[in-house]
C-alpha cells in the first residue's frame, strides 16, 4: 500500500491496495491507521459492486440509514448522491459535517464516484483539528465549554435535498431534528480536539444571546474553512473516499451545470460528541 498526502492539512491518496479481493486484518487496521491520521482518504480504480463497498464499509463501521434519502431497494444502507444535467442544486452543497442534528452523528461517510463530469464536481474538505490549533488560546477557551445547537431545518442546507427528496424520498418524510453538542469535541480514538460547527446546521449556542451566538458563529464559519486547513479532490469514477465526519467538514462544488455526477454514498455510525 502506497499513501500520497494531499494538503499540509488533510487528505491521503492510498493505491497499490485491490478492495474487490479479500483484505487482511493487518491491510484494514493499515488503512484505518491513514484515515485517523489524514482525516480523508481516497483510493482509484475501485470498480465494486454494491455487496463489495457495503462488504468495505463494514470493515470499517457500521453502515446506517441516511434519513431523508431511501437507499436503494437490495441495499437500503447505500443511498445514490446524484446532480442531473437539468438540475441547478447539488446534494450537500454547503460546507457542513454530516448530520449533527442527531445526538449521535456519523463517524464517517464513504462515497464512490460512479459517473463525473468532464470538468468541476470537486469535493473540498476541511481539518477541523487543524481549525481548533488555529485559534488563539483565549478563544480556545471560550469554546471549551460552549455547546452548539444543530437542526436539519437551516434553510440553506435543506434546499440542497429537495431535488433527491422529490426523486428518492421516504414515503413518508421524516420530522426535522435538533441535537447539543459541544463546539470542542475531542475524538475518541485520535483524543485531539477538533472544532464541531458547521455552517448547514448549527444554529445558535447555548446560553447566548441570538446577537452574540451569531457573531461567534459567522466568525467560526469562516475560520474553519481557511484555505490552509482544507484539500480538494479531482474526482475520476471508481474512486473511494472516506472521511472522518468528527474532525473534518466537506463541501462539494457545484460548477458543472448541463452534465450529471453520480456517487453512491454509505454513512457509519457515530457516537454521542464528548
Ligand atoms: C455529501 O455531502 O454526501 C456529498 C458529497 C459530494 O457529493 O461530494
Amino acid at each position: 500500500m502506497k499513501i500520497k498526502r494531499l494538503s499540509g492539512a488533510l487528505g491521503a491518496e492510498i493505491s497499490d491496495v485491490d478492495l474487490t479481493q479479500a483484505l487482511s486484518a493487518d491491510l484494514v487496521a493499515d488503512i484505518r491507521a491513514v484515515f485517523l491520521d489524514a482525516g480523508v482518504i481516497f483510493i482509484k480504480n475501485q470498480a465494486l459492486t454494491s455487496q463489495q463497498f457495503l462488504d468495505f464499509a463494514n470493515k470499517m463501521g457500521e453502515p446506517v440509514a441516511y434519513p431523508f434519502v431511501k437507499g436503494f431497494d437490495d441495499f437500503p444502507q447505500i443511498i445514490e448522491v446524484k446532480k442531473l444535467a437539468h438540475e441547478r442544486v447539488n446534494f450537500g452543497g454547503i460546507w457542513h459535517s454530516d448530520t449533527t442534528y442527531f445526538d449521535s452523528p456519523p463517524m464517517g461517510s464513504m462515497l464512490l464516484s460512479h459517473e463525473v463530469p468532464p470538468f468541476g464536481g470537486d469535493t473540498l474538505f476541511a481539518c477541523q483539528y487543524a481549525a481548533y490549533e488555529g485559534l488563539s488560546d483565549t478563544m480556545q477557551r471560550l469554546l471549551d465549554g460552549l455547546h452548539g445547537v444543530s437542526t436539519s431545518a437551516k434553510a440553506d442546507v435543506s434546499k440542497t435535498r429537495e431535488d433527491r427528496m422529490k426523486s428518492d424520498g421516504k414515503a413518508t418524510p421524516p420530522q426535522s431534528f435538533t441535537a447539543t453538542h459541544p463546539i470542542v469535541r475531542t475524538h475518541p480514538e485520535t483524543g485531539r480536539k477538533a472544532l464541531f460547527v458547521n455552517v448547514a446546521h448549527t444554529a445558535g449556542i447555548e446560553g447566548l444571546t441570538e446577537a452574540e451566538s451569531s457573531s461567534l458563529l459567522s466568525f467560526l464559519f469562516a475560520h474553519q474553512v481557511k484555505p490552509e486547513f482544507t484539500c480538494r479532490w479531482r474526482w475520476e469514477p471508481d474512486t473511494l473516499a472516506f472521511w472522518d465526519n468528527r474532525c473534518t467538514q466537506h463541501n462539494p462544488v457545484n460548477d458543472y451545470h448541463g452534465f450529471q455526477r453520480v456517487m453512491h454514498r454509505i454513512t457509519l455510525r457515530g457516537d454521542r460528541p464528548v
